[in-house]
C-alpha cells in the first residue's frame, strides 16, 4: 500500500512554484479550486482565466518537477478550466460577502476536537456584547450547528424572502446557517467536488446576511477542498485553531496552521479545549490528557494563545441539547472563558 502523501507538502509546491510568465504562484493567483490525495496519486483543479491558456504545458511542466518530488507521490492529474474574461470576476478581487466586515474561521487538524462548540460559544458571546454576528456552518457533511442551536430541517426551514433570498435563521441575537437546516439528518448527501463549491457559494451569495461585524465560520476538520474552496472565495480575516492538548494532536493542527500561513490568512490565535477535567463533585482537577501542551505550542510557533477550556459536563450537555453555554448561562465560569477569548479576538479584529 502506498505511503500517505503530505498535503502540506503539497500546498507548499502551489505556494512556492513560481509560474514562468506569470511572476506569481498558482496559489496567489486563487486559482486551485481541489486537491484530492488517493494513495500515490494526486489530482489538482485549476481555474485561470483564459488569458493564462498558453501557460498550460509550463503549469503541467513546473507542477510536474515540483509535485512528483515529493515522497508517495507517483501520480499527479491536473484538471484545468478556463474563465472567460468577459463573465470572471478577478480572483484577487472576488469577494462574496461584501456586506461583512470580518470573516473568521474555525478550524482544526482533527475532527471532533470542539470546534463547532467554541465557533457556537463565542457567536453567542460576541452578539451579547452588541456586534452584529453571523455563524455559518461550512461542514457540509458533518453539520452541528443545528443541532447546537436546536434547529433542524423538520423544525427551522429558513424562509425565503420574496426576492427568493435565503433567510438566516436567528437565534441569541445571531444569524444562524447550517446545511443541517435544509436536509433531514437521517438522508446523508454524497457531495462531489463541484457540488460542495457550488453549496458553499449559495450559503454566501443566497442568504441574507445582511451587515455584519463579524462572521464566524465553523470548518469541518483538517485542510480540504471546503477550506480552499472559501479561502478563495471571501477575504478570510483570521483563523483561530481548536486543538486538544495531546501531542498527536497537535501535530495535526500544525498542518491547519501551515495551510493558512501558506494562504496567508492571519492565525488569530490557538484554543486548547478539553484542558483538564474538573470534578463537579470535588472540585479536583485532573488534566486527563496533559494541559499546557498548546499553549507552549503556540508559544514555540509565535502563535497568539487563547485560552483553556476544560472538559465540562454542561459544556456538553448545553451544546447537545440545542443552546450553547454562552447563551444560556451567560455569568458561568464557563462562558467567562469565552468571553475572555472574545475579547482578545475583538482587539485583534479591531472591533
Ligand atoms: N470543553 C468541552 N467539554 C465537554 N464536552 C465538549 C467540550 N468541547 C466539545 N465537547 C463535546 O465534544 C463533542 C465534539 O465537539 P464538537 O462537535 O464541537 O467538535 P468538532 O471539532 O466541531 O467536531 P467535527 O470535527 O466532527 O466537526 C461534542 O459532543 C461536544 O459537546
Ligand atoms: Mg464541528
Amino acid at each position: 500500500m502506498s505511503q500517505k502523501i503530505s498535503r502540506a507538502a503539497i500546498f507548499k509546491a502551489l505556494d512556492t512554484t513560481i509560474i514562468h510568465g506569470s511572476d506569481s504562484s498558482l496559489m496567489a493567483m486563487k486559482a486551485i479550486k481541489a486537491i484530492d490525495l488517493n494513495e500515490g496519486r494526486v489530482q489538482i483543479s485549476i481555474k485561470l482565466q483564459e488569458k493564462y491558456k498558453e501557460l498550460e504545458s509550463v503549469i503541467r511542466n513546473q507542477l510536474g518537477a515540483a509535485i512528483l518530488a515529493i515522497s508517495n507521490v507517483e501520480r499527479l492529474d491536473l484538471a484545468f478550466e478556463w474563465e472567460g474574461v468577459s463573465n470572471a470576476v478577478s480572483a484577487e478581487t472576488q469577494n462574496l460577502l461584501p456586506t461583512v466586515k470580518h470573516i473568521v474561521v474555525v478550524g482544526s487538524g482533527k475532527g471532533g476536537v470542539g470546534k463547532s462548540t467554541i465557533a457556537a460559544n463565542l457567536a453567542c458571546v460576541m452578539a451579547r456584547k452588541g456586534y452584529q454576528v453571523g455563524l455559518m456552518d461550512a461542514d457540509l457533511y458533518g453539520p452541528s450547528i443545528g443541532m447546537m442551536f436546536g434547529v433542524d430541517a423538520a423544525t427551522g426551514s429558513p424562509q425565503i424572502s420574496p426576492s427568493g433570498t435565503i433567510l438566516p435563521i436567528e437565534k441569541y441575537g445571531l444569524k444562524l446557517m447550517s446545511m443541517g437546516f435544509l436536509i433531514d439528518e437521517d438522508h446523508p448527501v454524497i457531495w462531489r467536488g463541484p457540488m460542495l463549491n457550488k453549496a458553499l457559494n449559495q450559503f454566501m451569495t443566497e442568504v441574507e446576511w445582511g451587515d455584519l461585524d463579524v462572521l464566524l465560520i465553523d470548518l469541518p476538520p483538517g485542510t480540504g477542498d471546503i477550506q480552499i474552496s472559501l479561502i478563495n472565495s471571501v477575504n478570510v480575516g483570521g483563523a483561530i485553531i481548536v486543538s486538544t492538548p495531546q501531542d498527536i494532536a497537535f501535530l495535526d493542527a500544525k498542518k491547519a496552521i501551515a495551510m493558512f500561513r501558506t494562504v496567508e490568512v492571519p492565525i488569530l490565535g490557538v484554543v486548547e479545549n478539553m484542558s483538564s477535567f474538573i470534578c463537579p463533585n470535588c472540585g479536583v482537577e485532573t488534566p486527563i490528557f496533559g494541559r499546557g501542551g498548546v499553549r507552549r505550542a503556540a508559544q514555540s510557533m509565535s502563535l497568539p494563545f487563547l485560552g483553556e477550556i476544560p472538559i465540562d459536563m454542561q459544556i456538553r450537555t448545553t451544546s447537545d441539547t440545542g443552546a450553547p453555554i454562552a447563551a444560556i448561562s451567560p455569568d458561568s465560569p464557563q462562558c467567562r472563558i469565552f468571553n475572555d477569548m472574545a475579547e482578545k479576538i475583538s482587539e485583534m479584529l479591531s472591533l
